[in-house]
C-alpha cells in the first residue's frame, strides 16, 4: 500500500473511514468521500494524514470532480448506500426499493463508471451485502439491491481487465448505518443476531476493513466477492 493512492466513496464513517485508518497505516495516501461536509470534517480529524471531497454518489458530474486534476488513484473503494430497502415483501414500499437502488445500486455503479475512465489498473472494490444472499424473511428489497452489484461483480472484472474488480459483502456490522433505528431496538436486534450467528457476536467494522484491503492488495484476485459476515449465510433464515 505504501504510497498507492486510495478513493474511499462512503470513507467518512464506518467501514469505509476503517479502511482509511487501515490503509493510511500501511503506507497509502487516502482521499475519502462523502456527501455531508461536516461529517467530512470530523472524520478527517480522526484520520491524520488523510485528504477529504465532498461529492455525492448519485452525481456523475461531482463525482468526475473527485477524478479531475487529481493524479490517478490505484485503489477505488466504493461504500456509499441509503438506508431503505427492508421489509415484509407483501407490504413493501416498492418506492423505498426504487431509493434504495438509487442510493446504493446505480449510486455505486455511477462510481465505478466514472472511476474507470481514469484508471488503466489497480483495483475497485464495492461494498455490497450479505442480504444478497442471505435468505431471511423481510429482505427481498435489500438481496435485490444488493444482489444486483453483486452480479455484475464478474462482468465489471472481464470488462475492465486489467482493472481488478472485487466486493465485500458484509453481514451486521456495529456503524452508524444502524442510528436511524432506537438505541434499544438495535440493541435488541444486536443481541438476536448474535445467538443466531456461529460466530456468536456481530461484527466491527475493522474487520470489513482488512477484507477490504485484502482484496485492494491481493493481485490475483478479480471477480470475487469476499463474504465476511459472522458464518450468517450458514445460520441465519
Ligand atoms: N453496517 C452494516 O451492518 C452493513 C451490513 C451490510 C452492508 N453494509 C454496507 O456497507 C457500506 C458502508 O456502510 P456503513 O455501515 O459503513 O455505513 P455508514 O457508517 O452509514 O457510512 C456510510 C458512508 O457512505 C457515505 N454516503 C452515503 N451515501 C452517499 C452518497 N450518495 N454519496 C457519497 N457518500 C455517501 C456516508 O457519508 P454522507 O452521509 O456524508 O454522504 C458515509 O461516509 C454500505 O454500502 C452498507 O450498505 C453495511
Amino acid at each position: 500500500m505504501n504510497n498507492k493512492r486510495v478513493v474511499i466513496f462512503g470513507g467518512t464513517s464506518g467501514i469505509g473511514e476503517a479502511t482509511a485508518r487501515l490503509a493510511s497505516s500501511q503506507g497509502a495516501k487516502v482521499v475519502i468521500v462523502g456527501r455531508n461536509p461536516g461529517r467530512l470534517e470530523a472524520a478527517l480529524s480522526r484520520l491524520p494524514g488523510a485528504s477529504g471531497k465532498t461529492a455525492d454518489g448519485t452525481d456523475p458530474e461531482a463525482v468526475a470532480r473527485v477524478f479531475e486534476g487529481a493524479p490517478p488513484f490505484d485503489h477505488v473503494v466504493v461504500c456509499v448506500s441509503g438506508g431503505k430497502g427492508a421489509g415484509a415483501f407483501r407490504e413493501l414500499d416498492l418506492q423505498a426499493v426504487r431509493d434504495a437502488f438509487a442510493a446504493k445500486t446505480l449510486a455505486q455503479l455511477t462510481v465505478i463508471q466514472v472511476a474507470a475512465r481514469s484508471m488503466k489498473s489497480g483495483s475497485i472494490t464495492l461494498v455490497t451485502a450479505a442480504s444478497a444472499r442471505s435468505t431471511i424473511r423481510g429482505t427481498a428489497g435489500l438481496a435485490a439491491v444488493n444482489g444486483a452489484l453483486e452480479a455484475v461483480v464478474p462482468i465489471l472484472a472481464l470488462e475492465l481487465a486489467p482493472i481488478r474488480v472485487n466486493a465485500v459483502s458484509p453481514g451486521i456490522v456495529d456503524t452508524p448505518w444502524w442510528d436511524g433505528m432506537p438505541r434499544e431496538q438495535k440493541d435488541g436486534f444486536f443481541r438476536q443476531a448474535s445467538a443466531a450467528l456461529p460466530v456468536g457476536r456481530v461484527g466491527n467494522p475493522d474487520e470489513i476493513g482488512r477484507a477490504i484491503v485484502f482484496l485492494m492488495t491481493s493481485g490475483f484476485t478479480t471477480g470475487s466477492t469476499f463474504v465476511v459476515d459472522g458464518g450468517g449465510h450458514l445460520a441465519m433464515h
